[in-house]
């Protein structure tokens, strides 16, 4: 097996071929000093990957991401790799996965579709919706991260909350890995920026809370949770997600936080700790 990071997952397929004991095949990503002058992207394999089972990894954000994970696959096709194993940290566009209104893409479809084409199998990470797996055409499976976050929040956490039901299958995993209960606050988008939170009477006075989500993005839904717990009486707060994308102004919204943690699907100042350890155990049952 070699493994293959496209540039947005670079330092995780380092983590991870560590994890497994097998080389990483470079990548240039450069045809001339400074890429092209146009903003298009470019891939060459430097090494030979003929008649090898490859994992290449690659997360879809930004866009040019993806465009990247299309030529990455056809360099391997082309170099004659045997299976090319798509892993996807992080799986862009999977939260428009319905229509919600008349016209609109099925953009996690879009996506699903193209990255299966290339592919002889996909594997995603902390998908924000498993229905989405429908839409590949190859065999397909969704990892869970949740593992990662319990090993941050190992003996600083006495309860574990989703901010909303959608994560409550994340705060159960979770809580249920550290032995703490778990909670789930109601939460009520009223639009793309602004989130309402229904009070639950969480029993959260006086304790360390853990907050997770599998991702963040403008951060109003963690920073309306936060003020609940902390009106709640919470000693304190730990964000954590899988998938840090903090756009606009989301850290400083999260400020109320007393930490805010990501995994390494995407890399920011924020990432403190990986999912390299989820990803090759996946790998290696396969
Ligand atoms: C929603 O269903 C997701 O699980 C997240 O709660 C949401 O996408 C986070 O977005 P934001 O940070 O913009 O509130």
């Amino acid at each position: 097996m070699r493994v293959v990071g496209g540039s947005s997952s670079h330092r995780l397929a380092f983590a991870v071929a560590r994890e497994l004991g097998v080389p990483v095949t470079p990548v240039s990503f450069e045809k001339i000093q400074g890429g092209f002058p146009d903003g298009e992207r470019y891939v060459r394999l430097t090494d030979d990957v003929r008649d090898r089972r490859v994992v290449l990894l690659q997360s879809t954000h930004p866009d040019g991401m993806v465009v990247e994970l299309l030529i990455l696959q056809d360099a391997l096709r082309e170099g004659g790799a045997r299976e090319v194993i798509t892993f996807v940290p992080y799986f862009a566009y999977g939260r428009q996965d319905r229509v919600f209104e008349p016209g609109e893409a099925l953009s996690a479809r879009a996506l699903a579709r193209a990255v299966s084409a290339g592919s002889d199998r996909v594997l995603t990470l902390g998908l924000h919706n498993r229905e989405t797996l429908k839409h590949f055409t190859c065999p397909v499976e969704d990892v869970s991260g949740m593992p990662a976050i319990a090993r941050h929040f190992q003996g600083r956490v006495d309860v574990v909350v989703a901010p909303d039901d959608g994560a409550v299958r994340h705060a159960e995993e979770v809580a249920s890995a550290l032995g703490v209960p778990w909670d789930f606050l109601e939460k009520t988008r009223l639009d793309a920026l602004t989130v309402k939170l229904t009070p639950k009477s969480l029993p959260v006075a006086g304790k360390r809370v853990g907050l997770v989500d599998e991702v963040i993005s403008t951060g109003g839904t963690i920073a309306a949770a936060v003020k609940e717990l902390r009106a709640q009486g919470a000693a304190s707060v730990i964000a954590a997600c899988l998938h840090g994308l903090f756009a606009g102004s989301a850290l400083e919204k999260l400020q109320a936080c007393d930490e805010v943690a990501c995994a390494d699907t995407l890399e920011g100042p924020m990432t403190k700790f990986s999912v390299a350890p989820e990803i090759a155990a996946a790998l290696r049952r396969l």
